[in-house]
């Protein structure tokens, strides 16, 4: 790798400010001052800036308990984002694999790896999310039925072409239920029970194909996931 890419891989540096640091004298390559910028490094070399040695930021795969009041997304508006609870460098790498709304909790992965990303959320692969969900409204006897079976059948959501893939809905009582979607349409699960008269309270993921919630993981917490987590997709 270039000796600037390296440099923009491991600090905040752009490129060009690696390059202006480099003329400066301020980067070291095997305890010599380089001052090309094409120069071709790798993890064995000691690359360092100001003195400070630096190490290549590599693919990282974590799971995150979503709080509620954070946004799973790149630009920050109003809420602090989802990488912002990570106290790792370059966090802003990690992207979201799927995102919760704001007030939605639970399980969100993460990675800088767009190819696994991509693994688990292709419509193709079909990959299972698991939603406990509470509702405003009771949702019981024939009620319930006959939304299970519209659930598994898809019911068609306002503003699209095509009914929801077949779900599984499992009433736990009359206002919780669990929901296990293999697509994720935007507000997909609330927009299902709404088109059934019902509105959703309270949202919360609690799985992602055979990756569950870390129940250690308090909201705000995180881990990296293991080898076999990762392989998992
Ligand atoms: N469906 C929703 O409505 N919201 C989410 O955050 C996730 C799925």
């Amino acid at each position: 790798m270039r000796l600037d890419k390296f440099l923009s891989n491991t600090t905040d540096l752009t490129r060009s400010l690696a390059k202006k640091a480099m003329h400066r004298e301020e980067v070291m390559v095997d305890g010599v001052v380089v001052k090309n910028p094409a120069t071709q490094v790798g993890s064995h070399n000691r690359v360092s800036w100001l003195g400070q040695s630096l190490a290549l930021v590599g693919t990282r795969y974590l799971m995150l308990h979503k709080p509620a009041g954070v946004e799973c997304s790149a630009r920050r508006g109003l809420y602090p984002l989802a990488h912002e609870l990570i106290e790792l460098p370059k966090t802003e790498r990690l992207n979201p694999v799927g995102r919760l709304d704001v007030d939605t909790t639970g399980l969100v992965l993460m990675t800088d790896d767009g190819q696994w990303s991509h693994r688990i959320t292709s419509p193709k692969r079909r990959c299972e999310k698991v939603y406990d969900v509470k509702l405003a409204e009771p949702l019981e006897g024939e009620e319930a039925r006959r939304a299970i079976e519209a659930f598994r059948e898809g019911v068609l959501l306002d503003g699209e072409e095509h009914p929801t893939k077949p779900a599984e809905l499992e009433m736990i009582d009359a206002q919780r239920a669990r929901l296990v979607l293999i697509e994720g349409k935007y507000h997909q699960v609330k927009r299902m029970f709404a088109a059934i008269g019902n509105h959703v309270t309270d949202l919360h993921r609690s799985s992602i194909g055979p990756i569950a919630l870390d129940a250690a993981l308090a909201p705000g917490e995180w881990r990296h996931l293991s080898e076999d987590e990762v392989a998992a997709f």
